[in-house]
């Protein structure tokens, strides 16, 4: 079951570089990405209207690209403007494109009714555009459904247990703490003191330093989690249990991740971290995305796993226990957009009739 009236990563902007055709999978779709010569990107069905060829196996021409199995010629618009050997366009011959918005290095793409794409709907990532922060970036591929990374990703008490000795840093209060957890628009925002912590080994501040830590996240669909991480001298959290509103941090680091579901049981992940320039170099930003790639495996590992017995367990029901609250209440957002879609059909009828322009 898929959400298909919102915008998915697609790409980083840096994996569509002109002249290439990026071929993707994105809720069982399969879309070709290109660059155009004005820079703007194209989505278009990957599926010649033909016979099927993949047109990720086709030739740019300027802003057209052309099927290279029996040569049939479309524009960025999708309509088809060539077919060799033949006069006559018949009607209907044409690929369906897919609105297109690049924004903070990530390239979105609407998978739904065109006439429902709202730009106003896409997250900001954390400093992926903002020259006061250094950002790096890394993507993994899962052989698991979307949303046991959801899971995964709203409920932090992990930490203690699969990053035991990676992210948690063996602080048993990450299964102790209750997080404060508040409704957003479209999500939920997710934050909690971890007390007398150690520093991230990847953030520039003198080994074995202890600090109070305040991660703060919003979580929001189809499944992007925004998480800020500030360090403040031990004791703070006891000062300002809500929260540390206007005290200047002594460390911060951020992360940026989008969860795209490529099929029922795949998933792409794409990430970012990145540190304030003011006191980050390059190389602690290239060890925090060190550190997340070993993290994140860790996650891949037990998500994996977890998938295999889920798929070995018909008719079994999963437990909802204390800190399961805000895997819970997404989860139940989450459904309840998917029900107002409606049915295939239902989504088919009422979706624009109309060729499909992609946006720039
Ligand atoms: S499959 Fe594309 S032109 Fe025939
Ligand atoms: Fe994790």
């Amino acid at each position: 079951m898929f959400l298909h009236n919102w915008w998915y990563v697609a790409a980083w902007s840096h994996q569509v570089p002109s002249g290439d055709l990026v071929a993707r999978k994105i809720l069982n779709e399969p879309i070709v990405l290109y660059r155009k010569n004005d820079g703007t990107i194209s989505a278009l069905e990957d599926r010649c209207c033909h016979r099927f060829a993949p047109l990720s196996r086709g030739r740019l021409e300027g802003d057209d690209l052309r099927c290279m199995y029996h040569g049939i010629k479309f524009a960025a618009s999708g309509e088809c403007i060539e077919i060799p050997g033949q006069d006559r366009i018949p009607s209907g011959v044409s690929v369906r494109t897919y609105p297109v918005v690049e924004q903070d290095r990530w390239v979105w793409v609407w998978l739904g009714d065109v006439a429902k794409a709202d730009v106003s709907l896409i997250p900001r990532a954390i400093g992926h555009e903002d020259p006061n922060y250094i950002i790096d970036t890394g993507e993994l591929a899962y052989e698991a459904n979307y949303q046991l990374i959801h899971d995964n990703l709203l409920d932090l008490t992990h930490l203690g247990y699969v990053h035991e000795n990676t992210l948690g840093r063996n602080n048993p209060e990450w299964g102790r703490t209750q997080p404060i957890v508040e409704p957003l628009r479209h999500g939920l925002r997710v934050a909690r003191w971890i007390r007398n912590h150690t520093v991230p080994p990847y953030m520039p501040a003198p080994p074995g330093m202890r600090i109070d830590q305040w991660s703060t996240y919003d979580f929001v669909v189809p499944g992007v989690f925004l998480l800020t991480t500030t360090l403040h001298p031990v004791g703070t959290a006891d000062l300002h249990p809500h929260g540390p509103i206007d005290l200047q941090p002594l460390y911060t680091s951020v992360t940026s991740q989008a969860v795209t579901p490529v099929g029922e049981k795949a998933t792409v992940y794409r990430y970012s971290g990145g540190q304030p320039a003011k006191h980050a170099t390059e190389e602690s930003v290239r060890a925090q995305l060190a550190s997340f790639g070993v993290a994140f495996l860790e996650d891949k590992t037990m998500i994996e796993a977890q998938q295999k017995v889920i798929d070995h367990s018909p008719g079994k029901w999963m437990m909802t226990l204390g800190f399961d609250r805000s895997v819970a209440q997404f989860r139940k957002l989450m459904a309840d957009l998917i029900h107002s879609e409606g049915s295939p059909e239902e989504r088919r009828s009422s979706s624009s009739p109309e060729p499909v322009t992609a946006a720039g």
